[in-house]
């Protein structure tokens, strides 16, 4: 193309403004980019989870890593971690004699960040990891849970503790508490948090409630 009529051209097209075609296009560019990010690297095997139990990767800070595993100081038994990101609260429980010490993620990049974190500590075939939808997952046998989700899961979430959990067990949940439970101790504070509950006391305080509330 001659230099001239390319800059004719190019005069032309910067005196245009973009139509209502062009936005739509760009605004579909963009939503289909989000998607893309959204289901192929964020939430990976998540289709099957309603939206509104859906919660995104964001990883445990030291201090709330801190605070949890203090709540669950001298404990035994099974831990699990619903929803256990890159593992880092599994391997910590594992290492305060937590044993089995499993966690449940539907990301499989999360997955495979696991277990090459689990082998960098040294602990790879101690710690489990499973690709498993965790509201899907049966808690009876278990003694210690972890949780680190959202607020608008933590109201079923305890419909579902409360059915599944054996009574010995404790809840630790990091950042958001449960919504109607009392906790029996709390750690740390801010976005830090960590509150602890006791499933044979959560279930005791309730029947006390249903008993004195009047009929
Ligand atoms: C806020 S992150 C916490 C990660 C980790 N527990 C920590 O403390 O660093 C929540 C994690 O739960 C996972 N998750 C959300 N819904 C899930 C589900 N239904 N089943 C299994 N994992 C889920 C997400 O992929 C994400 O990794």
């Amino acid at each position: 193309m001659d230099p001239e009529d390319a800059g004719e051209m190019a005069a032309e097209l910067h005196g245009q403004t973009v139509g209502g075609w062009g936005l739509f296009q760009i605004a579909a560019g963009a939503g289909l980019t989000a998607y893309v990010v959204w289901a192929g690297i964020l939430m990976p095997g998540f289709r099957k989870v309603p939206l509104r139990l859906q919660v995104p990767y964001v990883p445990a800070s030291a201090k709330q890593v801190e605070n949890v595993m203090s709540l669950l100081k001298g404990r035994s038994g099974k831990m699990v971690d619903l929803g256990s990101g890159d593992g880092r609260i599994v391997l910590e429980a594992y290492n305060q004699g937590l044993s089995p010490a499993v966690g449940y993620e539907l990301n499989p990049w999360l997955l495979r960040l696991s277990s090459y974190c689990a082998w960098k500590a040294g602990l790879y075939g101690k710690v489990s990891f499973h690709r498993e939808d965790l509201w899907k997952v049966n808690l009876s046998d278990c003694k210690n849970v972890t949780v680190f989700l959202a607020p608008s899961v933590m109201l079923p979430l305890e419909s579902k503790l409360l059915m599944e959990l054996p009574d010995e067990a404790r809840v630790v949940t990091g950042r958001f508490p449960l919504p109607t439970w009392t906790p029996s101790s709390v750690a740390g504070e801010g976005v830090n948090q960590a509150w602890a509950y006791d499933i044979r006391t959560v279930r005791q305080t309730q029947k006390d409630k249903t008993e004195g509330s009047p009929v």
